[in-house]
């Protein structure tokens, strides 16, 4: 029998009241109007943010929203690979991130010098990299990717290219086996996902056993098999509201469930746990603060920047995608 390490209470979000603005969000409501900034927002940010954001949403609706404002600033609260790829869709902008250290594991684990060996090794490869990426990966690649829109992106793919899914293992496999296309895949991961488990969903499976359980497709083979919807944090907005359940356990970041109590508030969501907490927070998603957020409004900084010639490169795989996308 396993021994239960931790016993902790399910985190449960239902419909709260609605607390008035802090001072602080006031003050970057007002900072918005006078700098003419908009605020793009990430499903994973803290309430706070969400709450005085123009849009939030998942990496595809925040690259569209990057490439079609008319703001002079735009003030990305994600991590930074969202940022940069902001700046990358719309250089003439002001692009910035309230702190330059939001990174991202997955990001982390493919360096461009080794996908760039890896190329020159396999020249034939048709590189489609994950949006959760650096500017330099961006650059090597054919195409890039979402979770919301990966499957149509690989469809789209010539059958005779042998591809390579760069750098998520968990999105490329969800994939490889939702289209049949043969990927080779690289050894990335999310730390934060790969930390639910069989046997933490078992548990709350137990604790709620008429909710479905809606997961993202970072997260392992077992788990996602475990799952009756596998989608990206905005397709799950849809899955809330069209799904009869009124209880929903939702397997990715935390943040998520402020965005889902919001628009579906006659829901409750059950906060996927892993082996030793009731909550999965991404530590880069959390370092964006309220009062960095403001800060960010007032000094215009810190800000993205990039070489023009890495910004072109990395530009045109995004393009493809955004192209695909639409059709
Ligand atoms: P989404 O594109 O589904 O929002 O995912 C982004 C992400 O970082 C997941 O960990
Ligand atoms: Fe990266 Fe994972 Fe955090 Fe998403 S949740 S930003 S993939 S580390």
């Amino acid at each position: 029998m396993p021994v239960e390490l931790f016993d902790y209470k399910p985190l449960v979000f239902g419909a709260g009241k609605t607390a008035p603005f802090s001072a602080a969000e006031e003050e970057i409501l007002a900072l918005k109007k006078e700098k003419n900034a908009i605020l793009l927002a990430h499903n994973y940010q803290i309430e706070p943010i969400q709450r005085v954001a123009d849009f939030v949403g998942d990496s595809l609706g925040l690259a569209y929203k990057a490439a079609e404002t008319e703001a002079d600033v735009i003030l990305f609260c994600g991590v930074h690979f969202m940022a940069e790829t902001a700046k990358i869709v719309n250089p003439e902008k002001i692009v910035i991130l309230p702190d330059l250290e939001a990174g991202c594991s997955l990001s982390d684990s493919c360096p461009a010098d080794k996908l760039a060996a890896y190329k020159e090794a396999n020249p034939d490869l048709y590189v489609v990299a994950y949006i959760n990426c650096s500017a330099a990966v961006k650059a090597l690649s054919d195409v890039i990717c979402t979770s919301g829109n990966a499957m149509q992106i690989v469809q789209n793919i010539p059958e005779d290219r042998e591809i390579l899914f760069v750098p998520d293992q968990n999105l490329g496999q969800w994939v490889a086996k939702k289209t049949g296309r043969k990927m080779r895949l690289w050894p990335g991961s999310c730390y934060v996902h790969v930390l639910f488990t069989v046997r933490s969903l078992e548990k709350i499976r137990t604790q709620f056993p008429e909710a479905p359980i809606v997961a993202h497709p970072e997260c392992i083979e077992m788990v996602r098999d475990m799952a009756d919807e596998v989608c990206s944090t905005e397709k799950m907005i849809g899955f809330a509201k069209g799904h009869p359940a009124d209880t929903i356990i939702v397997v990715t970041e935390t943040g998520m469930l402020h965005r889902l109590q919001r628009e579906v508030p006659e829901k409750t969501f059950i906060a996927g746990p892993t082996d030793t907490c009731a909550c999965n927070e991404c530590r880069f998603m959390k370092l964006n603060t309220i009062e960095k957020t403001r800060d960010a409004l007032i000094h215009l900084q810190p800000r993205i920047e990039l070489p023009e010639d890495l910004r072109i490169a990395a530009g045109k795989p995004i393009k493809r995608m955004l192209d695909w996308s639409r059709k």
